[in-house]
């Protein structure tokens, strides 16, 4: 099941739309961090400079075959090898990757989904006790050039509700990501049932 709101505008004016560096020195992305996973990669813009910083490999999918294809074609003429990308429906069929193997999961700009607290339950599934969710969206108090409709685009709060519902992450600070963007870092902790 494809998300709703998720598709993407041109690769180039994508691109123009996030200080990707800040991004990730704010949100802890280094080498310090080994294997991770990715729900949705689009065109790449965070895959290849993530796959850069960490030590390990990048797993990442989109239901799209265009947006993995385009992924693989970057990643294959920048030389950068630690990135596994495959067409994948993470929503009906998981991230299909080991429980507690990852030291983070990804999920940038895609949280105005359906179900966010199942998805945000099953990447929490798959990141190491210690390890982290890490979530980017489009700001809500601020006109923003792109982004889902303000009736499903999350706010931080909103967030770090659901991410304490799954009984498996922590709520962290909320990270300013200019011009648009505002981050959270979800430390998982063991596994808790789910409340309603
Ligand atoms: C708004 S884009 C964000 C892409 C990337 N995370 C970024 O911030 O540049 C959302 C991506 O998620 C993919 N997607 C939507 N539903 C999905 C699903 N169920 N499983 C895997 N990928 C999905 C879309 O095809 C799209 O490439």
């Amino acid at each position: 099941m494809k998300l709703r709101d998720s598709g993407m505008p041109g690769e180039a004016y994508w691109e123009t739309l996030f200080d990707v560096p800040l991004i990730l020195d704010r949100l802890g992305v280094n080498a310090s961090l080994r294997d991770v996973a990715e729900l949705g990669c689009g065109y790449g813009t965070f895959t290849l400079p993530v796959a850069r910083r960490i030590s390990g490999t990048l797993r990442t999918f989109d239901i799209e075959p265009d947006m993995a294809e385009r992924t693989r074609q970057r990643a294959d003429k920048a030389g950068v090898r630690n990135i596994v990308c495959s067409v994948r429906d993470v929503m009906t069929e998981s991230f299909g990757v080991e429980a507690a193997s990852q030291d983070a999961c990804l999920l940038f700009n895609i949280l105005h989904g359906e179900e966010p607290i199942r998805l945000l339950a099953e990447a929490a599934r798959v990141v190491r006790p210690g390890g982290a969710v890490l979530a980017i969206h489009w700001r809500c108090d601020l006109p923003t050039p792109r982004g889902p409709d303000l009736e499903i685009r999350p706010r931080p709060e909103q967030i770090l509700s659901w991410a304490v519902r799954t009984g498996q992450l922590e709520a962290g600070p909320v990270l300013e990501l200019p011009p648009w963007h505002y981050g959270v870092r979800l430390a998982r902790v063991a596994p808790k049932p789910l409340s309603s």
